[in-house]
């Protein structure tokens, strides 16, 4: 582990994720101040695939930006992997995030004009990882999601559903214990989206990765063990997804 999360209190236990009260406000003591998140409470287990979905502004994105540190929360406490994020300092949580998520984004977000095995490598050069192991684990990643034959191709050069696949081999560099994706398959055509959720069920399955994932597919989400529904910054039903044995 590295030394800026050992002094982050952890403790050990099946649990992923665990919120509690989560609030966020936007332009704080502004005469434009917004409260979004209204009190989320949210156990996500180690491997559990669960999916969150909701209406358009009901809070999907700021939540998932919450949970992936990559925003704080105005109020509430957080647990990631044993790791109090609330009392974690601010030069531990990059580190955290690094370590620890991997995001999946509807627009892919690669690098444009580098190539496929290049924007795998990348999180690996930062993390000061040597060119031949960086190499060697991103072709072996790119393999994993069946782009091994396309791994000199830029992104324009690639499909959405290719694109969206070097992406998910890039999250998966820094061997995350959860994947955040945020309406991975949004950009993407029905077919080519079913086989994001393939591999997505993949590294559930065979990997044990945790996965969280927001859609505004009713039908994906079913496929996920268990369905979240946010509106107006509030969880207001849980159910197990209706399909989520089909996929096991
Ligand atoms: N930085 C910000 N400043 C002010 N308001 C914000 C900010 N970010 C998000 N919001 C507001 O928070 C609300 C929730 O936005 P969010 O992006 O979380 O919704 P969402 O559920 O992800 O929607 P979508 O399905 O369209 O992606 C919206 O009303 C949005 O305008
Ligand atoms: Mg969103």
């Amino acid at each position: 582990m590295n030394n800026d999360i050992k002094g982050a209190m952890t403790v050990e236990s099946d649990v992923m994720i665990n919120a509690k009260g989560i609030i966020k406000k936007f332009n704080i003591g502004k005469e434009n101040e917004l409260e979004i998140l209204h009190g989320i409470d949210l156990t996500v287990r180690k491997g559990e695939f669960v999916s969150i979905v909701g209406q358009s502004g009901s809070g999907k994105s700021t939540l998932m930006n919450i949970i992936g540190i990559l925003d704080k929360p105005t109020g509430g406490e957080y647990t990631l992997d044993g790791i109090d994020i609330s009392k974690a300092k601010d030069n531990q949580l990059s580190a955290i995030r690094n370590q620890k998520i991997g995001f999946v984004f509807q627009t892919y977000n690669l690098i444009p004009r580098t190539s496929a095995i290049k924007n795998v490598e990348l999180p690996m050069l930062y993390a000061g990882v040597k060119a031949r192991e960086r190499k060697e684990r991103a072709m072996e990643l790119l393999k994993l999601v069946g782009m091994d034959k396309r791994m000199d191709h830029k992104p324009d050069e690639l499909s959405g559903g290719q694109k969206q696949r070097v992406a998910i081999a890039r999250a998966l560099v820094n061997d995350p214990a959860i994947i955040l994706a945020d309406e991975p398959t949004g950009a993407l055509d029905s077919g080519t989206g079913r086989a994001v959720m393939d591999l997505f069920h993949k590294l559930n399955e065979e990997k044990g990765i945790t996965i969280v994932l927001i859609t505004h597919s009713n039908e994906l989400a079913e496929e996920t063990k268990r369905v979240l529904t946010l509106r107006d910054g509030l969880i207001i039903g849980e159910r197990k997804g209706q399909n989520s044995e089909v996929f096991r």
